[in-house]
């Protein structure tokens, strides 16, 4: 039975309860993180601590924990689930259970905190990875999508219209411009140039976003953050999505249209094998 973290115990899954009154329950009151595990090692966690602190300071939520609690606790949870092998591990934090009901908040409450370690249930790409599906539609989150929030009903039905479609990802359009997936940034190719836009308040910053940036910057190929039209997504020689559980997803086909040549592209082939190697090294034990 796997095992989950809540609130200062491990127990197993199926033991694991919150009250009716938490406040994640009852106005999505919390934020979470995402962190993927390979060959047992946590990957770029200090990054996600960094992000998880930023969303926390944008809801007013004090961390409950120290950095070296929350590394001590994600080394248990790997131990005592997935050991030595590939998983996704989840971090909630709500802001904790009311004694009524009430929208406002104060500092009295104790944040209810709650760790998952599941294997990863995306295969990881490799260079004959087949590319994927998307469909362009308007982004009908809040302005803060830079925080991190469990509040994911405009996500979660927007990636549904994907999967609808039959569709691996949906690409959100706001005021003319292509921000990023339901749960995914964007880049694009285009003239061998890589492009992936800002980061903005809209738009979450993400953690293998900067890691493609940063390898690009390493090795010489030119990556620009810059805002891309949907003019401009509709030009791309290559498209691709990213997140810890889904790595760089080439994007063959938008809207049923072909996307270049309808086939993964090199610019693709470039960067996923740098990021496959980068894995290599820190799985090794080699400085991230
Ligand atoms: C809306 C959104 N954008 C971008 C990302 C990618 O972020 P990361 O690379 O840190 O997983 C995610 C990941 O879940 C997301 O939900």
């Amino acid at each position: 039975m796997e095992q989950v973290y809540l609130n200062g115990e491990y127990k197993p899954l199926n033991e694991a309860c919150v009250p009716v009154l938490d406040r994640g329950f009852l106005f999505g009151d919390g934020v979470y993180e995402v962190i993927p595990v390979y060959s047992g090692k946590p990957f770029r966690v200090e990054q996600h601590l960094d992000r998880l602190q930023h969303s926390l300071d944008a809801i007013r939520l004090r961390n409950p924990m120290t950095r070296e609690q929350w590394i001590e606790v994600i080394d248990e949870l790997i131990r005592r689930n997935t050991g030595d092998a590939d998983a996704a591990l989840y971090l909630q934090i709500t802001r904790g259970v009311m004694e009524k009901r009430d929208h406002g908040f104060n500092d009295s409450l104790e944040p209810t905190v709650l760790l998952t370690c599941q294997p990863m249930n995306y295969p990881l790409q490799q260079s004959d990875t087949p590319g994927g599906c998307a469909i362009t539609l308007e982004d009908s989150r809040w302005q803060d999508c830079h925080i991190k929030s469990i509040n994911l009903l405009p996500n979660v039905l927007l990636r549904q219209q994907a999967v609808d479609a039959g569709a691996d990802e949906a690409i959100l359009i706001r005021d003319g411009r292509a921000i990023e997936g339901s749960a995914s940034n964007l880049f694009i190719v285009k003239d061998e140039v890589i492009k992936t836009p800002p980061r903005q308040r809209c738009m979450l910053g993400g953690i293998t976003r900067d890691l493609i940036l940063e390898l690009c910057n390493e090795n010489h190929l030119l990556a620009r953050e810059i805002d891309i039209s949907e003019d401009e997504l509709h030009d791309a020689d290559e498209i691709w999505m990213t997140s810890s559980t889904r790595e760089i997803l080439p994007i063959t086909t938008l809207n049923q249209h072909k996307v270049g040549k309808g086939l993964t592209g090199p610019v693709w082939a470039e960067v996923i094998r740098l990021y496959q190697d980068y894995k290599q090294q820190v799985m090794r034990g080699g400085d991230e």
